[in-house]
């Protein structure tokens, strides 16, 4: 029985990230929004400054890792992200241009040194008992939500009755709790916190060929990612836009992005029991078609868009409940794609590379990031529908290449598990 047990360390690095997200995800909720109505900034111009803060903070995490590594040490390295982020959040809500970029440079800078290092900090806390890991991960993954949740209804509210500068400057106090947290219950990451050399076992049993391999394996898998991200990345953008402009609604159009991380909240479980009701009829899809499943769900999402915006939602306004659905379409495929993407390069990174391949994924996203707010700007430049059958197109071109790749990420998965797994 206590063998089943998570460590409470799990619970502490829940709840630093469960507050660390949800000032993320308050500031992305009202982002598009404070750019587009108080800094003036045209969609497309709202588009270059979204997407280069999102390929900021999801390049980052790869020197956040590294100063980790070398310098700081995980504990001053998480810590040190968060005293950034507060600060970013409090710059943020200062209402001027100058300090608009400087808070985004902060939290961007602040959120690359924590959020890797504390996901790294879970994966430690399994190292003698790593048949929990992925159990432990979906728990964390859980945190991770509950904050994108929560953040849109109250950053919503602090919005509409005190204005655009308390609500940046609340999730300041998020991060005061998500710092206490760290601090007060670090004795429970303190072994995580230890760096241990990787296992070389699994690295001298690795064939050149076979790495190579394994590594050209991840980049595709990253190219399809970053294709998912792009679509995924509209949420805090023109979706919003399309909230405001295009639904028929009274509530304010960033408290639709409640139902993504909801979606992923309530469905997670049930997807999970799926695939194991599947997997005791040898049935269950291997994780290249779940991945595939999620493209699929996004671009289907999509496709329901365009046909909004075709029966109406172009020149005027349609039900909220496509924009409702499409969300929990998107949670599905986001559930479906995301923690296979992150548990096949913990399966195929060969272990020097292990690092540089997890910042690989995050490069993906940031790349994704970048990519939805070059393609946003083609907003309002043409029909809506047309733009969001533009990136279901986008996504069906990734899915064609990625259904003819399953067979090979089988073998490479076969392949890898035949050899001694390290950590
Ligand atoms: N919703 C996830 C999060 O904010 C998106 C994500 C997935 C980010 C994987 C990084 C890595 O954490």
């Amino acid at each position: 029985m206590v063998s089943r047990r998570h460590p409470p360390g799990l619970y502490v690095l829940f709840f630093t990230e469960l507050w660390e997200r949800y000032s993320f995800y308050s500031m992305m909720a009202i982002l598009s929004l404070y750019m587009n109505e108080a800094l003036q900034f045209d969609v497309a111009h709202v588009g270059r400054v979204y997407g280069a803060y999102t390929a900021g903070v999801y390049f980052l995490p790869l020197f956040g890792g590294l100063l980790a590594d070398r310098v700081l040490g995980f504990n001053r390295a998480v810590i040190a992200g968060g005293v950034l982020m507060m600060l970013g959040h409090l710059v943020l809500g200062v209402e001027s241009l100058p300090f608009f970029y400087a808070g985004l440079v902060l939290l961007a800078c602040g959120s690359g040194l924590l959020k890797p290092n504390v996901s790294t900090l879970v994966g430690n806390l399994y190292r003698d008992r790593p048949e929990l890991r992925d159990q432990g991960f979906n728990i964390f993954y859980m945190g991770i939500n509950l904050g994108a949740f929560i953040s849109p209804l109250t950053v919503s509210w602090l919005r509409t009755h005190y204005g655009w500068g308390p609500a940046f400057m609340s999730a300041a106090g998020a991060m005061v709790i998500s710092l206490l947290v760290f601090i007060v219950f670090n004795r429970h990451v303190a072994d995580a916190a230890v760096k241990v050399e990787e296992n070389s076992v699994e690295a001298r049993a690795l064939s050149p060929e076979e790495a190579r391999s394994r590594v050209l394996t991840l980049v595709a898998v990253f190219a399809i990612s970053m294709v998912f991200w792009l679509a995924f990345y509209q949420i805090f953008y023109t979706f919003t836009f399309w909230a405001r402009d295009n639904t028929l609604t009274t509530i304010p159009p960033e408290r639709f992005q409640v139902f993504e991380p909801l979606g992923v909240i309530l469905l997670s479980p049930v997807l999970v029991a799926v695939w194991r009701w599947l997997q005791r009829r040898n049935a269950e899809p291997s994780t290249p078609v779940k991945m595939l499943l999620g493209v699929v769900l996004v671009a289907i999402a999509f496709g329901m868009l365009a046909y909004a915006g075709m029966t109406g939602g172009d020149a005027g306004r349609v039900s909220a409940q496509w924009l409702i659905w499409a969300n929990v379409i998107i949670a599905l495929g986001e559930i479906s794609l995301s923690p296979m993407g992150l548990s096949l390069v913990n399966m195929l990174a060969p272990p020097r590379n292990r690092g540089l391949l997890m910042g690989g994924w995050f490069a993906s996203l940031a790349t994704g990031g970048y990519l939805a707010g070059y393609i946003g700007g083609y907003w309002d430049r043409m029909p809506h529908s047309r733009f969001f059958l533009m990136v279901t197109l986008i996504l069906i071109a990734t899915a064609v290449p990625l259904s003819l790749m399953t067979l090979q990420i089988k073998r490479t998965i076969a392949r890898s598990q035949t050899v001694p797994v390290g950590q």
